[in-house]
C-alpha cells in the first residue's frame, strides 16, 4: 500500500504515468465520458484547515470517478475533542478505501498514515502541498511541453509550495530560482530529507527581479499561509519591499513566461492585478486541473496502473 505525503513519495517513472493518466482522465471528463473505475469506494477528506480548491477538486473528482466523499473537519469531528490522530485513523480506515487530510505539521499526517489501513494523500501540511505542484506540472506540460531543462522562479515566502517546488526539481530534472526575504528561506533539509539533491536543482537569489531572469515559469504564493496568521504584520513589512511579482519582474523572464499561483491570491500584495489577469497566466487551468491530477492519483493509489491507457 502506497501513501502520497510528500512530493517525493512517487518516483519520476510514476510521475510520467500520473501525467499520461491526467490527460487521459481530463480528456474524458472534457467529452463526458463517464469513467466511474471507483464505484462502491469512498474518500473520507479531513479538513484542519479551510480550502475552497482542495474540496471541490477532491469532492467532485471522486464522484466523477463513480465514489462517494465523507467530509470531515476539526471542528465538527471528535479531532476537535482531542480523540487521538492514531485512534481516528485506525477507526476511519476501517470504514473507507483512501484518506486525503489537509492539516498542520507533517507529522500529524505521518501519524495518520502509520495507522491507516487505506492510503493516505497529503492535501497541504505547513511543509508540504504536492498535489498542487503535481497540477502546476500538469498544467505547465499542457502549456508548453517538457519541464526537464527549465527555470521555475519561486519569488516570497519558503513555505509548503517552495519545499515542494524543490522536491519536484530535484527529481524531474529542472531549476528552482528561489528568492525570498531573509528570515523566510527555504527549508532545504526538510525539502530533502537530508539527502544530498540533484547538483544544480535549486539556486537561491537575494534579488528577486534577478531570479526572475530567464525563468520559463514564475510563481509565487500568499505572504502569511494558514496558521501562521499571528506572523501577518512583520511578514506584511518583510514581504512589501522587493516580493510583488509585477510587469518589471515577468519582463525579464522569457517572452513566453507563465505564470503560475496555487490560490487563494491577494492583488497588489504577492501578485500585481496586471500580471495574475494578464496573457501570461495560467492559474484557472491550474485551478481546475488540480481535480484531474488528483483522479489520477487517487485511481493510481486504489488500482496501481491502469492498462486502459490510449
Ligand atoms: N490551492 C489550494 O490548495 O486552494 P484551497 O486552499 O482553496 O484548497
Ligand atoms: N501556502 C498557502 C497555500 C494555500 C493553498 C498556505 O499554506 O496557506
Amino acid at each position: 500500500m502506497k501513501h502520497y505525503l510528500q512530493f517525493s513519495d512517487f518516483t519520476a517513472d510514476e510521475y510520467a504515468y500520473l501525467f499520461a493518466r491526467t490527460a487521459t482522465i481530463k480528456r474524458k471528463f472534457k467529452s463526458y465520458e463517464k469513467y466511474h473505475p471507483l464505484v462502491d469506494r469512498t474518500l473520507a477528506m479531513i479538513f484542519e484547515k479551510a480550502s475552497t480548491r482542495t474540496r471541490v477538486s477532491f469532492e467532485a473528482g471522486m464522484g466523477q470517478l463513480g465514489g462517494t466523499v465523507v467530509n470531515l473537519t476539526s471542528t465538527d469531528s471528535q479531532l476537535g475533542r482531542s480523540e487521538s490522530i492514531e485512534d481516528t485513523a485506525r477507526v476511519i480506515s476501517r470504514m473507507t478505501d483512501i484518506v486525503m487530510i489537509r492539516t498542520f505539521g507533517q507529522e500529524r499526517i505521518e501519524r495518520f498514515a502509520a495507522h491507516s489501513r487505506v492510503p493516505v494523500i497529503n492535501g497541504l501540511t505547513n511543509e508540504f502541498h504536492p498535489c498542487q505542484i503535481m497540477a502546476d506540472l500538469f498544467t505547465y506540460i499542457e502549456h508548453r511541453g517538457a519541464i526537464a531543462g527549465k527555470v521555475v522562479t519561486w519569488v516570497g515566502d519558503g513555505n509548503n509550495m517552495a519545499n515542494t517546488w524543490l522536491q519536484a526539481a530535484d527529481l524531474l530534472g529542472f531549476t528552482v530560482h528561489v528568492s525570498t526575504p531573509s528570515g523566510y528561506e527555504v527549508d532545504e533539509k526538510l525539502a530533502f530529507g537530508g539527502r544530498q539533491p540533484r547538483a544544480g536543482c535549486y539556486k537561491i537569489f537575494k534579488d528577486p527581479t534577478q531570479a526572475c531572469q530567464g525563468a520559463d515559469l514564475v510563481t509565487t504564493d500568499v505572504w502569511t499561509s494558514m496558521g501562521y496568521e499571528a506572523e501577518n504584520e512583520a511578514r506584511r513589512k518583510a514581504f512589501a519591499a522587493d516580493w510583488c511579482v509585477d510587469g518589471k519582474m515577468m519582463a525579464v523572464a522569457r517572452p513566453d513566461a507563465l505564470f503560475m499561483h496555487c490560490l487563494p491570491a491577494h492583488r497588489g500584495e504577492e501578485v500585481s492585478a496586471e500580471v495574475i489577469d494578464g496573457p501570461q497566466s495560467v492559474v484557472w487551468d491550474e485551478a481546475e486541473n488540480r481535480m484531474h491530477v488528483q483522479k489520477a492519483i487517487m485511481e493510481y493509489l486504489l488500482l496501481g496502473r491502469v492498462s486502459e491507457l490510449p
